[in-house]
Formats: structure tokens, C-alpha cells, sequence
């Protein structure tokens, strides 16, 4: 089993609004077979020993499924792998002796709570504004009762795939959300259950954007990029067509009250 050898340059915050700054650490004897966080894992293990504070890092399923981990890996928001998260990361892209810093989340909206670990609770707040569908919607139909172009489909179940992990805003220049938000509209708003509350939903989720402090998206496209689901930036221009009909065609229960309300 092959082992290297890495300079590792960790981001050390020990709170909120704390200075923070990189730490040098060496991590040794890493199997080319571990995943980026058990490496984490085996520096933090070496940091406990010695009587230090070992880094903070979110995780959970560490199968790239549930959204929670989340670090700048040399600069790329989930580090070098396309359409991967960095629980999916392998050490073997790594070569002996190679140097890694490893960065939060940088984005007013998701402010540091320690080390690694970021404040994601503005997605919450965004998909809480009309991330959902209210209206009755009976129990699952049918396969075949409603129709619904195959492309269509397709979109919508691609779309659906966002984990929000936040990686979108990491990797903007201006931080925006506009590629987790337009995911979450898209994935209702294709499908017939999601029409009746589309306009309020995008208006709705398009203001929280915005009051969460998530800048402007200036179609860099640096998003798509890094997003390890590969969801498109079409996205985007549907949710700014939509946000446009839906203002353009404001009635006033569109923009004020719950859903249903
Ligand atoms: S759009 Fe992609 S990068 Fe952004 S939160 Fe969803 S899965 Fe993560
Ligand atoms: S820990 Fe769940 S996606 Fe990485």
C-alpha cells in the first residue's frame, strides 16, 4: 500500500469573528487509498495525542450524497476531482511531498463558526421561503397518469440532485447563491405539482436570496464548475425568467403571505 508524505496548511479560526490564519501541519504516512477527511482524520488523531485543539470539519454520509462537508482544497471549492465532493476526494491524487491548503467556505452569507466548519443556515432560510410544495397534491399518482415530457422529467431529476452544499457560493466571485436557489425552484417548478405556487416560490425564494446577503450571479460560470451534482446554469436563466414573469405579473398574493395563506 503505497504512503505519502503531505505539508498540509490548515485555516485555524478558533470561533466566530475570531482572527484566523493557516497553520502548517505534516501529515505522514498517508495511504494514497484514504479519503481527504480520513486523512483529516489521521492529522487530527496526531493533534489529540499532543494535547491540541484538532480541526473542525463538517461530515456526515462521506458518500458525497448529503451536502455536509464541505473545504477549499487548494483554492477549488471540494478540491481537484469534477463532480465530486471532498468526502469523495482520494488521497492518490495527491503526489508525496505535494503542499495543500485547505480553506472554509469564504461568503459573508455563511460566516466561519470554527476552522473548517461554515454557518450554512441562510440555505435554510432560502428553501424555508418556498422551497416546497404546499398545495395538496393527493398521494403519489400513477407512473403514467400525468404526462410529462421525458425531457422534462429529466430536468427536473437533475436539478433535484442539488445537495446544498454550498460549494456554488465558494467558488463566486460575488459569492451568490443563484445556482443552489435556481436548483431548488427548477426541481418543482418543472414538474405540474409545482405550478400553482411557481410565481410566489421564485419571488419569494429570490428575496431571501438577497436579504441572506448572497450577491448577484454575473454568469461567470465558475458554479457549474465546482458544484459536484454538475448542475447547469440554465437553471439560473429559468429562474430569472420565471422571477421576471412572476413580477411582471405581480398579483398581490404572490408576494405576501404563507403558501396556501
Ligand atoms: S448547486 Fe451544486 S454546488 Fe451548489 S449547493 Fe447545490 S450541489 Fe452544492
Ligand atoms: S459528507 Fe455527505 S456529501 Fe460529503
Amino acid at each position: 500500500m503505497a504512503t505519502i508524505n503531505l505539508n498540509l496548511k490548515v485555516w485555524r479560526q478558533a470561533g466566530p469573528g475570531a482572527p484566523g490564519r493557516l497553520v502548517a501541519y505534516r501529515a505522514e504516512g498517508i495511504s494514497t487509498e484514504m479519503s481527504f477527511l480520513e486523512m483529516l482524520d489521521v492529522v487530527n488523531e496526531g493533534l489529540i495525542k499532543r494535547g491540541e485543539d484538532p480541526i473542525a470539519f463538517d461530515s456526515d454520509c462521506r458518500e458525497g450524497i448529503c451536502g455536509t462537508c464541505g473545504c477549499v482544497v487548494n483554492g477549488v471549492p471540494h478540491g481537484p476531482d469534477r463532480g465530486s465532493t471532498v468526502c469523495q476526494l482520494h488521497m492518490r491524487r495527491f503526489a508525496d511531498g505535494d503542499t495543500i491548503v485547505i480553506e472554509p467556505w469564504r461568503a459573508r452569507a455563511f460566516p466561519v463558526l470554527k476552522d473548517l466548519v461554515v454557518d450554512r443556515t441562510a440555505f435554510d432560510r432560502v428553501i424555508r421561503a418556498g422551497g416546497y410544495v404546499s398545495i395538496n397534491a393527493g398521494s403519489a399518482p400513477d407512473g403514467n397518469a400525468i404526462s410529462i415530457p421525458r425531457d422534462t422529467a429529466e430536468q427536473a431529476m437533475d436539478m433535484a440532485q442539488c445537495i446544498g452544499c454550498g460549494a456554488c457560493v465558494a467558488a463566486c466571485k460575488n459569492a451568490s447563491a443563484a445556482l443552489f436557489t435556481s436548483a431548488k425552484i427548477s426541481h418543482l417548478g418543472l414538474l405540474p405539482q409545482g405550478q400553482p405556487e411557481r410565481e410566489r416560490r421564485v419571488m419569494r425564494m429570490v428575496e431571501q436570496m438577497d436579504v441572506e446577503g448572497f450577491g448577484s450571479c454575473s454568469n461567470e460560470g465558475e458554479c457549474e464548475a465546482v458544484c459536484p451534482k454538475e448542475i447547469k446554469i440554465a437553471g439560473i436563466a429559468r429562474m430569472n425568467r420565471d422571477y421576471l414573469r412572476a413580477t411582471l405579473f405581480r398579483r398581490p398574493e404572490a408576494a405576501a403571505g404563507g403558501f396556501g395563506g
